[in-house]
């Protein structure tokens, strides 16, 4: 058992950093996706149950001069409650200061202090000691469950570790789990290793690609970003998204990918569009021959049997980014496709991770999220884990 699921609670007053960075709605402030306060339920809980009361810190959005309304954490407090089964939910408009300090103190076994956004404070994102240190007077005893922030050096994500002894400081559930899938695409990997990489630009996800290339048996490359390859290798690419300052990196990606054994797999035809618009009109061509005033918004029939034979034939897969426009009907084949071949693979024994908001997206939309191993809450966490580095959320608590 982990060093969270034994730790007993009673008593205790748990300062909890969680990534509760959800999409609210600009007009009404209502939360448009609460996949990421859903995660980390199950962590809140087991600390209530044990009969310890939870201070909860997060961020929201990325707010430049200290408070402002449409940032507030104040947004999430009933449906916190409610994800809580009526729990009380107590909020402080600061999340340092008096009032902070007399809630958290006055906390009851069973109830949660939400705190307000730690972004309202520039000493947050700057790493702060002082700032942190003053959080972490609010707890007894520290845990980090903000895996879609691990990959920052903040003053509540990584300082604040130093201020709780080694056994009063740790994973939360969701971190856990997250740590244990990474580790298992990076590190148990069993092989064959496919990454599925997608989205719109090839310079997002150099790194990945080329960590990746020490690692795995085959890398899919779809989404805009496989047209500045197929360009690359001389091809005619119509009026599809091309980053022309990446040509010569996509080909030394290629000539890597050779080199070291791993085959890189690019869609051999497209479903192409006259226009960038969800009633355009489309048809269906080879990759690197898309004629001018059309563009490639999806991979094709080709490339969905192409990609999904071998998606199916692997042992691990790790998918980020979409290979096209999903969130338009007549482009969301490819992607639909591949979450399809990434569940039945994953039916087959397969150990299959989605990370990235867009492929998460995707998963969620065509009803592949129960089907896949693990759909992780991380963007750019994960994409950094991926690339090889030491995300300082993680490091901390190990340190
Ligand atoms: C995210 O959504 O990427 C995390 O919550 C981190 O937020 P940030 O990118 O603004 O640091
Ligand atoms: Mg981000």
């Amino acid at each position: 058992m982990s060093k969270f699921s034994n730790y007993n609670f009673a008593g205790q007053k748990a300062l909890v950093r969680v990534d509760f960075n959800v999409p609210l709605d600009k007009q009404t402030a209502a939360i448009n996706d609460d996949n990421r306060m859903r995660a980390t339920i199950p962590t809140i809980k087991k600390i209530l149950n044990d009969g310890g009361s939870a201070i909860l810190m997060s961020h929201l959005g990325r707010p430049k001069d200290g408070p402002e309304e449409k940032s507030s954490l104040k947004h999430l407090v009933k449906h916190l409650s409610e994800l809580l089964n009526g729990a009380t939910v107590l909020f402080a408009s600061d999340c340092i200061g008096e009032q902070a300090y007399l809630t958290a103190n006055m906390l009851r076994p069973g109830e949660v202090l939400l705190l307000e956004n730690l972004r309202f404070y520039k000493e947050e994102e700057k790493g702060d000691a002082a700032f942190a240190e003053k959080l972490s007077k609010l707890g007894d005893v520290y845990v980090n469950d903000a895996f879609g922030t691990a990959h920052r050096a903040h003053a509540s994500t990584a300082v604040i570790a130093q201020f709780f002894p080694a056994e009063k400081r740790m994973f939360g559930l969701l971190m856990e789990a997250e740590v244990a899938s990474a580790e298992k695409v990076m590190h148990e990997t069993k092989k064959p290793f496919v990454a599925i990489i997608g989205g719109a630009k090839v310079s997002d996800k150099i790194l990945i690609i080329e960590n990746l290339l020490e690692r795995a048996t085959d890398i899919i490359i779809g989404g805009g970003m496989a047209y500045t390859f197929m360009k690359a290798e001389g091809g005619e690419i119509g009026n599809s998204l091309c980053e022309e300052d990446r040509l010569q990196t996509a080909l030394d990606l290629l000539k890597k990918a050779e080199a070291k054994g791993v085959c890189i797999h690019l869609p051999s035809d497209s479903i192409i569009a006259d226009k960038f618009a969800a009633d355009a009109g489309t048809s269906t061509s080879p990759s690197n021959n898309i004629p001018d005033g059309w563009l490639g918004l999806d991979i094709g029939p080709s490339a969905c049997d192409q990609f999904s034979s071998v998606i199916k034939k692997s042992k691990t897969i790790l998918w980020n980014g979409p290979m096209g426009v999903f969130e338009m009907a007549k482009f969301q084949h490819g992607t639909k496709t591949i979450a399809a071949a990434v569940a039945a693979a994953t039916d087959a024994g397969a150990f299959s991770l989605v990370g990235g908001g867009d492929s998460v997206a995707a998963v969620n939309q065509f009803g592949f999220a129960d089907k896949v191993s693990y759909v992780s809450t991380g963007g750019g966490a994960l994409l950094e884990y991926f690339e090889g580095k030491e995300l300082p959320g993680i490091a901390a608590i190990k340190e």
